[in-house]
């Protein structure tokens, strides 16, 4: 039987991705004039075309800033991204990885007030008390009005980080489960994007 290669894998799971976020955010995202998006911990941010597009889609220009502690995968993200959402036509969006702990985010005055702090295969499964710290000092760093967006492989994962969030003052406003989602065949029980949800911080 032929296999599917992992590129075309890959562009369906974001494909998916950005048709679920769109859903997802389309109640609470308002049009802006400049919109600003924190990814933490994005790895290569392979999502970055995805999530440049749905900011574009609110606003006149957008920033969107990557941070994850993996040098290399940071490093592929910005030889990537830089080149290609300057090369997209109608495209406003910036982008720039930065390699940096999540969990000493406060230390980054650069960062701002962003719009949406966005976390795409959360891990708080892994490392509980360091994923505690990044959710709390994301939502510290978010505007009053901002959004924290997860999304999680596996149902246990989402509902622990769910709980954790809501325990630091989140409240959910959104969720969607993809029942569809693309199973890990190196990793048994997770699959992509399997969950995705949005929350508020507590005015
Ligand atoms: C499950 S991967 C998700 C990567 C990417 N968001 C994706 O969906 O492909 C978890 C990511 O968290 C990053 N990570 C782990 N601990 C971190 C920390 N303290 N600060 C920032 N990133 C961290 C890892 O390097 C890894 O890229």
């Amino acid at each position: 039987m032929a296999h599917t290669p992992f590129t075309e894998l890959l562009q369906e799971d974001l494909k998916t991705l950005e048709t679920n976020l769109r859903d997802l955010l389309k109640p609470h995202l308002s049009q802006k004039d400049h919109l600003s998006l924190l990814n933490l911990a994005c790895g290569r941010g392979d999502e970055t075309g995805v999530l440049a597009k749905i900011l574009s889609e609110k606003s006149k220009s957008s920033h969107l800033q990557g941070l994850d502690i993996r040098a290399a995968e940071i490093d592929q993200a910005n030889s990537r991204w830089k080149a290609e959402l300057n090369k997209t036509k109608g495209q406003n969006t910036s982008a720039d990885f930065i390699t940096h702990r999540g969990d000493r985010l406060l230390d980054l005055a650069e960062i701002g007030t962003p719009d949406i702090a966005f976390l795409r295969h959360q891990n708080f499964w892994n490392d509980k008390p360091v994923w505690t710290q990044i959710f709390d000092q994301a939502l510290e760093q978010l505007n009053d009005n901002g959004l924290l967006v997860i999304t999680s492989y596996f149902d246990k994962e989402h509902e622990l980080a769910t709980e954790a969030l809501e325990k630091l003052g989140a409240i959910q406003v959104g969720s969607i489960i993809n029942p569809n989602s693309r199973a890990l065949s190196d990793a048994p029980g997770k699959s992509v994007d399997k969950h995705l949800a949005v929350f508020r911080k507590k005015q």
